[in-house]
């Protein structure tokens, strides 16, 4: 049986593209929500709603386990998920607990980016409270950047110039750790890289959340681990409207993260 990996739109594409390093010889499906992409900058029931109808679409294909592949879902709907389907159902979390981790002697502070809803939740107000014990971390909503992203607009001086704007206000040099808490922004950690100062670590949860989904398909047998990076027809595409122009692009992106 398949792995799922859902998100709004071609985000998850970063935590499938992990995923299928780690596990070389699983087969997976990829479910876009594109009727409602962003969810970032809708309400908290509008999102509760488009997650529940696109979890419902991709459980009918019969998948062993789910990867809610989006940080604005996981905050906003993973318990209700987990109390509806005994599939396993592994989430996403801004990846603070890492950044803090580099940050604790450093003295330097982490900077959050994630879509307005995310920032918003109780979900991400409770992991601050519970973690950051030196209040050091900040955020910063990027309520453009899923558009550009789903657009697959990587143009470097257009993004660049974006960045630069949006960051304009904000102290960098006393800035240890930029994390993306939206799978949608790794696409953009080569610029990223590029304009922020060298001193600075980027971090994101699709490491962590890929991990916990090893975890889980160990329970049940054994795994392998190998870090080969054939195969990359093992997925299968979905999206909500159904588009074949759609399923065109993610599979263009995802040959994008291959070739980052
Ligand atoms: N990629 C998603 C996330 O991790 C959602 C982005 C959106 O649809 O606004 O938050």
């Amino acid at each position: 049986m398949r792995i799922a990996c859902f998100d709004s739109g071609i985000g998850g594409l970063t935590v499938l593209h992990e995923a299928m390093k780690r596990l070389p010889h699983e087969h997976f499906l990829y479910y876009a929500d594109t009727l409602h992409v962003p969810y970032g900058t809708k309400s908290k029931e509008d999102v509760m709603r488009h997650v529940n109808e696109a979890v419902a679409a991709i459980v009918q294909e019969e998948v062993k386990a789910l990867i809610v592949a989006c940080n604005t879902a996981t905050s906003i709907a993973i318990s209700q998920l987990r109390q509806t389907y005994s599939i396993p159902i592994i989430g996403m979390e801004p990846a603070v607990k890492p950044a803090l981790d580099l940050n604790r002697t450093t003295g330097k502070r982490v900077l959050v980016l994630a879509t307005p809803l995310t920032l918003k939740q109780s979900k991400f107000k409770d992991l601050i409270a519970r973690l950051d014990d030196q209040s050091i971390v900040d955020s910063l909503p990027l309520p453009e950047l899923v558009h550009y992203c789903e657009q697959l607009n990587f143009d470097r001086s257009f993004m660049s110039n974006y960045f630069h704007t949006k960051l304009s206000s904000y102290p960098l040099q006393h800035v240890g750790t930029v994390v993306l808490g939206c799978t949608h922004y790794p696409f953009y950690t080569n610029i990223l890289r590029e304009i922020l100062p060298s001193h600075i670590d980027i971090v994101d949860g699709s490491a962590g959340t890929v991990s916990r989904l090893v975890q889980i398909l160990e329970h049940e047998g054994p795994v392998s681990c190998s870090l080969q990076k054939d195969g990359y027809d093992r997925v299968d595409f979905r999206c909500s409207s159904q588009d074949q122009a759609y399923i065109h692009k993610m599979e263009t992106a995802l040959h994008i993260l291959r070739n980052q």
